[in-house]
């Protein structure tokens, strides 16, 4: 990465220094209580380095997608109490984004300190990218650290906005340490790999994931297709798929992956069907050639999940996004956690094994296996929009290394 990061700032520099820091703190909250906290902790040891150099640190970010309009659903107050736990410093929250208020309240921020100011979605002017919302908040601080990479595709003026603004007026725009490792693995992953490198998509819809399967196709030694999106590939391979999940515009396209592709893309060759999707239904393995009209495809089958774990376990560098199955319910979960448990013992065997974010992190969390993958990313959309090659403007208006 070409963009200078926060470990490049000498920490002697930081002591009594404001320091305005993005991080994706937007994590899932129902009734007032933060149901997983992964994003908070993956934001620790930026804030961390923060404070124990001795600056003063001013915190933003989103939560959940409030429509320019405050609202007590998506208030960071939780996130503010439980950041306050798991940091040994003061952590103070400012009920407000933006305004004199907030401007008070990192004037009184003492040396080594806190303040989380309101969500940033609560004023039209983030997610617009209103250049003198940037300004403001670039003027509370004279050094900005972007660490949220879960909202690196996002060109709003708390992530590209605010970077421009802070290198407008003197100032530097860098990489926080998570922001930093997200984009060492899974840029690596595209740029030079070791081989043999294999990776795994899944989900839903072949439309959204369009852009990586493009990007990875001619650079990977095999692609593995799993969940309903491989139900897609079938009725382009002239099959009946019964009752199961088809994106019928996409079947084409799906098509011209196969021909591109040649033994580099991988279908699977049986599944696990049920007429419903259900806890309790009954299931059935069955070849891809022999699904029924009101079958639903809804897992890899057996061959399939042997034969994907043995080309991942030989495998040097793995990159997966996205579910073999309806990993959610018990009866359609075992594609997912077998190929999960094969990522992570390549990984064990010293294999690069690296997790797109969303339900992959999701799916990993249910195998078990977080703690022995290399990488989980903690960005859904951003980790996509990367792996496809695109440019994050998140990332592009950092500081460059040179300058
Ligand atoms: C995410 O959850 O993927 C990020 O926090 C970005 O959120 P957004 O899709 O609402 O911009």
């Amino acid at each position: 990465m070409n963009k200078k990061t926060l470990s490049e700032i000498d920490a002697a520099s930081l002591r009594g220094r404001t320091v305005v820091v993005r991080a994706d703190l937007n994590v899932p909250i129902e009734g007032g209580e933060i149901t997983d906290d992964q994003r908070i902790r993956a934001s620790l040891q930026t804030i961390q380095t923060l404070t124990q150099a001795g600056a003063r640190v001013v915190l933003l970010s989103h939560l959940g997608r409030p429509k320019g309009k405050p609202s007590p659903d998506f208030s960071l107050a939780p996130v503010a109490r439980r950041l306050d736990e798991l940091l040994d410093c003061p952590v103070r929250f400012v009920p407000h984004p933006d305004g004199p208020e907030a401007a008070a309240a990192v004037g009184g921020l003492s040396d080594g300190s806190v303040a989380l100011l309101e969500n940033t979605r609560f004023l039209p002017g983030d997610t617009d990218n209103d250049p003198g919302l940037a300004a403001s908040w670039a003027a509370l601080g004279d050094l900005f650290v972007n660490d949220a990479f879960g909202a690196a595709h996002r060109a709003h003026a708390s992530t590209a906005g605010l970077a421009e603004a802070m290198v407008a007026r003197g100032g530097e725009a860098v990489a926080g340490h998570l922001m930093a490792r997200e984009l060492r693995f899974l840029e690596e992953a595209l740029r030079d790999p070791e081989r043999p490198f294999v990776a795994i998509v899944g989900g839903a819809k072949i439309s959204s994931k369009i852009g990586v399967i493009s990007a990875l196709l001619p650079r990977v030694d095999r692609l593995l297709i799993g969940g309903a999106m491989a139900n897609t590939f079938f009725r382009a391979l002239g099959l009946d798929t019964g009752a199961s999940l088809v994106e019928e515009d996409s079947i084409e396209l799906a098509r011209r992956l196969i021909e591109q592709g040649g033994e580099r893309l991988v279908l699977p060759v049986d599944c696990i069907v049920a007429a419903e999707l259900d806890a309790n239904a009954v299931t059935r393995a069955v070849a891809r050639e022999d699904v029924g009209p009101g079958d639903r495809i809804l897992d890899i089958g057996p061959v399939t999940r042997e034969r994907f774990s043995d080309t991942v376990r030989g495998a040097r560098s793995i990159v997966w996004n996205g579910p073999m199955g309806v990993f959610e319910v018990a009866p359609f979960a075992e594609g997912t956690v077998q190929v999960a448990r094969a990522v992570a013992s390549a990984c064990d065997d010293g294999a690069i094994g690296v997790l797109g974010g969303g339900d992959s992190a999701a799916a990993a969390e249910r195998a078990g296996v977080v703690d022995r993958l290399t990488h989980v990313s903690t960005g859904g959309g951003a980790s996509l929009e990367l792996l496809a090659g695109d440019v994050l403007p998140g990332v592009e208006s950092l500081t460059d290394r040179s300058a």
